[in-house]
């Protein structure tokens, strides 16, 4: 651990001299915290976000354009080919599930960990639950369990296994088959590029978003243990989609034979300014763009049959292979930028809670992954059997507990209905 005065003289170059200002009122532990995140924060990098957070990024040299996929409906013989080769994948134990769960639940107003919440099913079953049982109708069909691997943050970890240890971990056994593992973390800055302090008097630090996911489950040993069981495929996917199809042979099968290294659903957007990304073609390569990111030209265009021309939504549903989560993952993905309200501990030790956005928050996004394979394996899915996101609160009218509730009810209705077998 470094001195305090190591500590100075990191933060004299780095114009941060401010950070140690109640270095002296601090405990004994919180001062040893406090120098070990010193020591340990990349104030380069920090540096550099700095520069790039507040411009407007400049898309016009892009060269986007439409990227091929492959149509669930109309895949013909190869359906069932495909489905043989995923069947057989997963009966071999070859796929692990790994749920993103890092993020909390801000929009959605819900205070606590994401996956517990209960979107008012009948059963009031949570999203972690409802996760779950996606993966036991699995193990019943394929007569294996697949292992999970649920990434939390610093925030929300402690609080995500005691809900599960509550619940019994749903029937599966933590550390055998159930592992949970951090993302990292950044500092947040004010807009002078100061990094800010916490109510504690500590560097305050946010979720590094899910584009962290890959680094985590290395540095957390995770894709050891995936490769020690002998897993090739895992499944990548959000904790807000109640209808997930985790281990779906069909998408997997299409994965293996096309010889990818990572495949995405998709579905068809519901509308051209619905809040989703959508993936594309960028100088060649593929990649998506987020809604936040597109224009409204490039939402609306439409093909020859009045077709959206970028009308494949990301669905946050991704198949890697282990070996790519490794080479992902010992190389860092570009981070966003996003500007937030942040509570934070002024000069004079006081508590500042701003009522508008104050701080930046540096994120990676996971699918920013897709750009460093130039081929990956798209697969459109249809919407209500895959897609049924819990995003905002109810008085939204969209994404929200009450819209997931009804396509997850239908979803169940059709499956009893139609005798359709399990996806
Ligand atoms: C996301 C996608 C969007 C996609 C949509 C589908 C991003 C940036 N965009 O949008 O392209 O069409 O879902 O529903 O993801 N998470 C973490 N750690 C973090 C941040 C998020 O684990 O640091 C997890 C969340 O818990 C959640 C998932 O990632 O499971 C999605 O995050 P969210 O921020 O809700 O993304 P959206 O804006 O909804």
């Amino acid at each position: 651990m470094i001195s305090k005065d190591e500590a100075e003289a990191i933060l004299k170059k780095h114009g941060q001299m401010h950070l140690l200002n109640h270095f002296d009122s601090l405990d004994e532990q919180k001062q040893k915290k406090l120098l070990s995140q010193i020591e340990n924060i990349d104030f380069d990098l920090i540096e550099s976000l700095y520069k790039k957070a507040g411009k407007k990024i400049d898309t016009s040299n892009d060269e986007i354009s439409p990227i091929g996929y492959l149509d669930k409906q109309k895949l013909y013989d190869d359906y069932k080919k495909y489905e043989n080769i995923g069947a057989k994948l997963i009966r071999e134990g070859k796929l692990a599930a790994v749920t993103m769960a890092g993020g909390q639940g801000t929009r959605l107003g819900h205070d606590g960990p994401k996956g517990t919440y209960d979107i008012g099913l009948d059963s009031h079953k949570s999203l972690f639950e409802l996760l779950c049982d996606n993966l036991k109708e699995a193990e019943k069909k394929y007569g294996v369990r697949v292992p999970w691997f649920i990434m939390t943050s610093e925030e929300n970890n402690d609080e995500t296994v005691e809900f599960f240890k509550k619940n019994k971990f749903f029937g599966y056994e933590k550390d055998k088959d159930l592992f949970f593992f951090k993302q990292g973390q950044l500092p947040m800055i004010d807009t002078e590029g100061k990094v800010l302090l916490n109510e504690d008097g500590l560097i305050k630090l946010a979720a590094n978003g899910h584009g962290g996911v890959y680094e985590a489950l290395v540095k957390n040993g995770m894709t050891k243990k995936m490769k020690e069981a002998g897993v090739k495929w895992a499944f990548i996917g959000g904790v807000d989609n109640c209808l997930v199809k985790m281990a779906d042979p069909v998408f997997i099968g299409m994965a293996e034979d096309k010889g990818v290294t990572i495949a995405c659903k998709s579905v068809v957007k519901a509308n051209p300014h619905e809040n989703v990304g959508v993936f594309c073609e960028r100088k060649g390569m593929p990649g998506i763009v987020e809604y936040s990111e597109i224009s409204d030209e490039m939402a609306e265009a439409v093909d020859e049959n009045g077709e959206l021309l970028y009308g494949e939504a990301n669905i946050l549903c991704n198949l890697v292979d282990v070996g790519k989560i490794e080479e992902i993952g010992s190389e860092p993905l570009p981070y966003h930028v996003a500007y937030k309200k942040a509570s934070y501990m002024d000069e004079n030790g006081d508590i500042v809670e701003p009522d508008s956005p104050n701080a930046y928050k540096f994120e990676s996004f996971m699918f920013d992954a897709i750009e460093r394979s130039s081929e990956i394996g798209i697969l459109r899915d249809t919407r209500e059997d895959n897609f049924a996101p819990v995003k905002n609160a109810d008085s939204a009218g969209v994404d929200c507990p009450s819209t997931a509730k009804a396509l997850y009810e239908a979803y169940q209705e059709k499956l009893k209905n139609q005798d359709i077998d399990f996806k």
